[in-house]
């Protein structure tokens, strides 16, 4: 399949575009590289074997942008125009958590809009098959643990993860009023680690908000010491529990997410975890055990939002879409030390 992803440069898009390529597939990368760097498309089309990965630094919201993308992805059959896009992976999106609190404004506008503008202009084209980035956020303090797709969608306690939770609203609809639409709805769990090779990566601006790449700077001697975000939630040690998963791992779901496509499934959504639940210093013990280095940390107070439990029950991507994850969280901590010691600067 020939495929558009939006955000392909940033840390999910870039892991999948090796995975889509491996799979026989081609992309077109539409990214402002608002929080990705050029660098990483390089570096996914040497891991690929070619010369580059077609793509466009634009903005989603740029209707005109995306109108020129589509018109030079088209070919002519039987003196028609036809789009050359058989799906779009839509990963852009703005995505820190405490950010969308300050700027809520922002996020709405960048993440719904762009998506709006997207359907839009994929619908004018007749592409009418999507894979959207969804997050576990949308089950807010799940009702069920571990967390089935049948679990009510919860109340997202910030911007971000209502942006999600409309937006999964905003695609069922259009497909329940337009059933030539396929759309999947891929609820990620916490996606961490890196490409085995080290080349790319996850690669934050700032001081890190999400665990993981908390710990890699602070093994590379950017960051003193971790703080943990509370030992009192009713967990087995006490820190939060979630459900990590390897990013390629989660990138090949994309790719067996597909299959959900080509057999024209209508509406299907997917939880994409493990299945396994690691507290915080589950992840920071196995980090120092599978690396031999120190992390040193701190008992903080509960972060606000947090819940205490997140991990999910996977089985219905297995019995459809024939995918499961194949790597565990010793794989996770090799992969994202490997990628930040050989770039402790990012890109
Ligand atoms: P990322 O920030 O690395 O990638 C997102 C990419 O989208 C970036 O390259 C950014 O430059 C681009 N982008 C943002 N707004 C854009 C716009 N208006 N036009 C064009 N490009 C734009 O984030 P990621 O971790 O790779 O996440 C990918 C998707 O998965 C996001 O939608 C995110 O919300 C979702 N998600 C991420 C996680 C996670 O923990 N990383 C969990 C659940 C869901
Ligand atoms: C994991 C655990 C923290 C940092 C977020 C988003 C979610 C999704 C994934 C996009 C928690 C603890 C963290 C630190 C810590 N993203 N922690 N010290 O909060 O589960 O999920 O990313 O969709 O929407 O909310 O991930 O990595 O921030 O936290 O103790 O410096 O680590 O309290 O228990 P989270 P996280």
């Amino acid at each position: 399949m020939h495929i558009l992803v939006t955000g392909g440069a940033g840390f999910i898009g870039s892991h999948t575009l090796i995975e889509l390529y491996k799979a026989g597939h081609t992309a077109f990368v539409i990214d402002n590289l608002s929080n990705s760097n050029r660098e990483a498309l390089r570096r996914v089309a040497e891991i690929i074997g070619i010369p580059e990965i077609p793509f466009v630094q634009a903005d989603i919201r740029d209707r005109e942008a995306l109108e020129k993308i589509f018109a030079q992805n088209s070919k002519i059959v039987n003196g028609q125009i036809v789009n050359n896009f058989d799906a779009c992976i839509h990963f852009a999106g703005l995505k820190a958590v405490g950010e969308s609190v300050e700027k809520p404004l922002e996020y709405y506008e960048n993440n719904m809009n762009g998506t709006f503008v997207l359907l839009d202009v994929m619908r004018k084209h007749n592409c009418k098959n999507i894979i959207f980035s969804s997050s576990a956020t949308v089950y807010g303090d799940p009702a069920i643990i571990p967390i089935t797709e049948e679990c009510p969608k919860g109340q997202c306690t910030n911007p971000y993860g209502q942006t999600k939770s409309m937006l999964e609203q905003v695609m069922t609809d259009l497909q329940k009023a337009d059933p030539e639409w396929n759309v999947v709805l891929l609820r990620y769990f916490n996606p961490i680690g890196a490409h085995a090779s080290g080349r790319i990566g996850e690669n934050p601006n700032g001081i890190p908000n999400n665990l993981m790449p908390y710990i890699t700077q602070v093994a590379v001697g950017k960051r003193e010491r971790l703080g943990v975000f509370g030992n009192d939630y009713p967990t087995q040690d006490g820190t939060g529990v979630r459900d990590y998963i390897h990013v390629v791992d989660l990138a090949a779901a994309h790719v067996a997410a597909l299959q959900a496509i080509e057999r024209r499934a209508g509406l299907a959504i997917y939880n994409i975890g493990t299945g396994h639940g690691y507290s915080v210093l589950d992840v920071v013990n196995t980090f120092m055990r599978v690396n031999g280095v120190n992390i040193p940390y701190q008992i903080m107070p509960r972060r606000a939002g947090d819940i205490a439990t997140c991990y999910c029950n996977p089985a219905k991507a297995e019995r459809e879409l024939g995918w499961k994850a194949q790597f565990g969280l010793d794989e996770m901590c090799r992969d994202a030390w490997n990628w930040q010691k050989n770039n402790p600067e990012g890109y």
